[in-house]
């Protein structure tokens, strides 16, 4: 998807409330969590970036999960849980956001359906909307390529791959012309071990949610672009 894509002006009538992308390593969560965001008006909440942003700022959380996640491990339960928690209670969430990379384990998926039941999450009685979790499924066999070519701009957050999307200067991002970086997780030995923790930590959410009859599945290996679109059509045809 192009990084310039002139942003659609969000339209506060759209349905909103809580919204779960889950999917592996790769699947295009980032990606499709920044369309959503500007087309509905809600805030992209990234459990990835912002662990990223603590790392960087060198803070107790940072300092802890900087092995963790170079290890391609995650992060204990509670303390995503009260980052997470901190995070929702701004007001730019009070009409709905898009957690894209959490939950990622049952204890989280409990955590989160405690909060929403508490109505903790949620703005006023008459703007409630029942959370509604989209699985980004994809052959796990086209990830390593795509994550090992994804660069990425540490000023503004877009996305950018060396095969499917690639800046129109090489290495500098369209937006903001700062120059690109690849995560240090993006390399090949980290995928491998950051695909075995999806399957073993976060692959059981899926049941978990069909089960809450929450789930809703989109193919992840189209191209950005028909992805976004079917996103759309789920989020504007959810029931509430
Ligand atoms: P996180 O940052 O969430 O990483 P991830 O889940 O491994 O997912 P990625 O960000 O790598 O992929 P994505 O699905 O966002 O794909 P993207 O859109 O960028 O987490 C990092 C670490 O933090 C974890 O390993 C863990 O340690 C820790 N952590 C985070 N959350 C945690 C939690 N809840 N609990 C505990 N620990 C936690 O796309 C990838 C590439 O593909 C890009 O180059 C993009 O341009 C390209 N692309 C996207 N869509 C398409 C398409 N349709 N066709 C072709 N290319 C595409
Ligand atoms: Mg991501």
């Amino acid at each position: 998807m192009d990084a310039h894509a002139v942003p659609v002006a969000a339209n506060p009538k759209l349905a909103t409330g809580p919204i779960v992308l889950l999917g592996a390593p790769g699947a295009g969560k980032g990606t499709q969590a920044k369309q959503i965001a500007v087309h509905f008006g809600i805030p992209q909440v990234s459990t990835g970036d912002l662990l990223r942003d603590h790392v960087h700022r060198n803070t107790p959380l940072g300092q802890q999960a900087q092995a963790i996640m170079g290890r391609g491990e995650l992060v204990p339960d509670q303390l995503v849980c009260d980052m997470v928690g901190q995070r929702l209670a701004e007001p730019d969430c009070a009409r709905g956001f898009i957690l894209d990379g959490f939950p990622r384990t049952v204890g989280q998926a409990h955590w989160l359906d405690g909060r929403l039941q508490a109505g903790l999450l949620r703005g006023k009685p008459a703007e409630k909307v029942p959370l509604l979790v989209i699985d980004i499924a994809i052959d796990h066999a086209l990830l390593v390529e795509r994550l090992t070519a994804r660069r990425t701009c540490p000023q503004c957050g877009a996305i950018y791959n060396l095969h499917f999307n690639s800046p129109r200067q090489p290495g500098v991002c369209d937006v903001d012309g700062a120059a690109l970086i690849t995560r240090k997780d993006d390399r090949e030995e980290v995928i491998v071990e950051r695909l075995k923790t999806y399957e073993r930590e976060t692959l059981p959410l899926t049941d978990y949610y069909q089960k809450c009859g929450t789930l809703r599945r989109v193919d992840g290996g189209g191209t950005a672009e028909q992805i976004a679109l079917a996103i759309r059509d789920l989020l504007e045809h959810r029931g509430g």
